[in-house]
């Protein structure tokens, strides 16, 4: 067969990911959480997501192989997640890829976990368009980006200055007492709740950090989400201090909506700026319900096709890493051999 079967894992955050495609063709995805393991802690503790890599790890492979129906040695080529992420949790993965490497004799390739976001799109869909941005928006990430190629030009046009979007939706979560993870419980929380209410700051939205699409300013493109969190804790202590109930309610339908709203503007201005016509979106919270009706709106708006694959799909897995290294080896690209690091700030 000329498509090659590739098997790619990912182990970047809180997430055992064992996907297997044949070229653009997904078999399975796997995936094993350590989720519930950091509840009490409200957010992912970097010592327990690596050990529980380590107990995950074969299991999940021999899962992914079992609903593939394929052994290790029909697979063509492997592939791992090798940054950006938390450091021990990256390493258990790339270990685990290396050991396999070496074990089966099978190439090996270090993959870039943003980008593998977006490559994602091909296992929903076929082949990328040109002339495409990606939007990725999770617990770790706010980006847009420009892809001219999959597998060799990918430009970072603009991202989050401080939190990502799904931080502030997990420190807001924390402050109105909604617990963790906090995205699907605002979510859930907001389409009972004013959006109107409380006009949070759209960060990074004023006329110095925008500047002119002739001029820009040196944040046209970027985000920021911590004035916002700070914000909305204000509100909630300004209510508390008056002796008023907290409208829990329209502060998180309120919250959402600026959230939503910053992060659609400067994704529209930035792909009417640099010729995108065609717009992925990705990531966890690409699950969020407000976050997909508006991007969906303002592309319609500006005469941009959107492609938002499957939640499973964007949340982290291992088959966006087969995926992306499908491309790279259909492409003819060198594998990366079992010398390289795992790089937890990988631009
Ligand atoms: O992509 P993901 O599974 O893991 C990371 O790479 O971070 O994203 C997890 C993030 C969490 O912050 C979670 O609160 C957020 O996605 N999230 C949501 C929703 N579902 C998950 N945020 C807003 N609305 C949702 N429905
Ligand atoms: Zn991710």
């Amino acid at each position: 067969r000329s498509e090659p079967l590739v098997l790619g894992i990912e182990s970047s955050c809180d997430e055992t990911g064992v996907g297997i495609v044949r070229g653009d063709t997904l078999l399975t995805n796997t995936v094993s959480s350590s989720m519930e393991e950091h509840v009490r802690f409200g957010g992912v503790i970097p010592e327990i997501a690596s050990r529980a890599h380590l107990d995950a790890f074969v299991p999940t492979l021999q899962q992914a192989l079992d609903q593939a129906g394929v052994t290790l040695d029909e697979v063509d080529a492997l592939a791992v997640t090798s940054g950006p992420g938390l450091a021990g949790a990256l390493m258990v993965g790339v270990c685990a890829a290396k050991a396999l490497a070496v074990a089966t004799g099978k190439p090996l390739y270090a993959i870039n976990h943003l980008v593998a976001h977006v490559g994602v799109g091909l296992l929903d869909g076929g082949a990328l368009p040109e002339n495409l941005g990606a939007l990725l928006v999770s617990g770790g990430h706010t980006e847009i980006l420009r892809v001219k190629s999959i597998t060799d030009d990918v430009e970072l046009l603009g991202s989050t200055i401080d939190d990502a979007a799904g931080e502030a939706y997990d420190k807001v979560a924390r402050i109105l007492g909604l617990g963790y993870p906090g995205g699907p419980a605002i979510d859930k929380l907001a389409r009972e709740g004013n959006p109107k209410a409380i006009r949070f700051p759209r960060g990074l939205s004023q006329p110095k950090y925008m500047g002119t699409a002739e001029a820009p300013g040196p944040h046209r493109y970027d985000w920021s989400f911590s004035g916002l969190k700070t914000a909305v804790a204000r509100a909630v202590e300004q209510f508390e201090a008056a002796g008023q109930d907290v409208p829990v309610a329209d502060i998180a339908a309120s919250f959402q909506e600026a959230v939503v709203d910053v992060i659609t503007a400067k994704a529209m201005l930035a792909c009417t700026e640099n010729g995108i016509t065609n717009l992925l979106l990705g990531g966890g919270v690409a699950a969020n319900s407000r976050l997909r009706a508006l991007t969906e709106e303002r592309c319609a708006a500006h005469g941009i096709s959107l492609r938002v694959p499957p939640i499973s799909l964007c949340t982290d897995n291992g088959a966006m890493v087969a995926a992306l290294a499908s491309q790279i080896v259909m492409a003819g690209g060198e594998p990366s051999g079992i010398g390289f690091a795992p790089d937890s700030s990988m631009p």
